[in-house]
């Protein structure tokens, strides 16, 4: 088994999950504001620093996306970042793109930047303790979208970005986010989901990446949030796996969810279907952000000295999420 493998595996072992940690200075400053906390480093720090200490990161969490802020911070006891996630028996990473931007020639779309002295970018983040990485691809639904100039020159980017990434003896997250945005249905959702992440293995084949050596992390099939079309959580469990059993080679040993704008519950309940009716060898678990700490961000923000108070409200979403990867959640279990 090689290296890579091996380091993919073990992030995603026993139903563990990844805390996706990375928000940018301006998204988790939104988030930071929608709670009325004043977005400082320090305040940054503190609310992630009580996440990374959670009792949960040693049964749930496998690995944690920073941002490049928090890779270089230290906690209150001086600790390095990457030394507490590690300590606390997770993996840590690192989110490597520098945002999506205009797409020249097609300017409702997005092409996701970073390539410019990424191999540098790596060393250090590599030197700083980074296992894996991340790069978002994002793309959006309409009649026109995404443009094959948008799902081409995005596969392209994440294939580049894999390649590099290997080279440093790292797992690439390949990301390639179809938004939930919109009125379109989940037929279209699947059926714009198979293409782009087609092309996304067409390119990555292409640039020679290890597909054993990548966790693919993907939409779930969903209808539009303004889509009159509503479809059950069994039919979003099945239209996902059947386009993942579809589109993605089966050396692939991972895939982990984003959550996309679903809420806490929806995205766990979708998981754990998904894991139900799975038939094939992917371990199918998730890489969530909003969905894991949106309840523990509303706590804190009441209670920013509550350390345990905190703790607890994540514990709780981090162990829901990882019994919904083993297919062992039941919405009783919230209570
Ligand atoms: O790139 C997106 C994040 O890593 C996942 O965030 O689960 O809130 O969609 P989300």
């Amino acid at each position: 088994m090689s290296e890579l493998n091996n380091i993919a595996l073990k992030i995603l072992e026993k139903g563990k999950g990844i805390l996706a940690a990375d928000e940018s200075t301006a998204t988790m400053t939104k988030r930071l504001d929608g709670v009325s906390v004043p977005s400082t480093p320090e305040n940054r720090l503190l609310f992630r620093e009580t996440l990374f200490s959670s009792s949960s990161m040693k049964e749930c969490i496998g690995g944690v996306i920073l941002y490049d802020e928090t890779i270089r911070q230290e906690t209150s006891n001086k600790n390095k970042i990457p030394e507490l996630i590690s300590k606390m028996g997770s993996a840590p990473g690192i989110k490597v793109d520098t945002g999506a931007k205009i797409l020249a020639g097609s300017p409702d779309e997005k092409i996701t930047e970073g390539l410019d002295g990424l191999r540098e970018r790596l060393k250090e983040y590599y030197k700083l303790g980074a296992k894996f990485t991340k790069w978002r691809g994002v793309y959006n639904i309409s009649k026109d979208y995404p443009s094959k100039l948008s799902i081409q020159s995005n596969a392209h980017a994440l294939a580049r970005y894999s390649a590099l990434v290997q080279e440093y003896n790292m797992v690439p997250i390949v990301e390639p986010e179809v938004l939930m945005d919109g009125e379109h249905s989940a037929k279209d959702c699947f059926q714009k989901t198979s293409k782009v992440i087609k092309k996304c293995f067409e390119e990555l084949i292409l640039h020679k990446v290890d597909l054993k050596g990548i966790i693919l992390k993907p939409n779930m099939i969903l209808a539009g949030n303004k889509s009159k079309d509503k479809i059950s959580n069994e039919e979003v469990a099945k239209l996902t796996l059947k386009c993942l059993k579809d589109s993605v080679p089966s050396e692939v040993p991972g895939i982990a969810f984003l959550s996309g704008g679903q809420s806490e519950i929806e995205a766990t309940e979708n998981l754990n279907l998904i894991n139900k009716y799975n038939d094939t060898n992917f371990i199918m678990s998730y890489s969530y952000g909003r969905a894991l700490q949106q309840s523990a961000l509303k706590f804190w923000s009441k209670n920013i000295d509550d350390i345990n108070g905190t703790q607890k409200v994540f514990n709780h979403r981090a162990k829901m999420n990882t019994l919904a990867a083993q297919g062992k959640w039941s919405k009783d279990l919230e209570n």
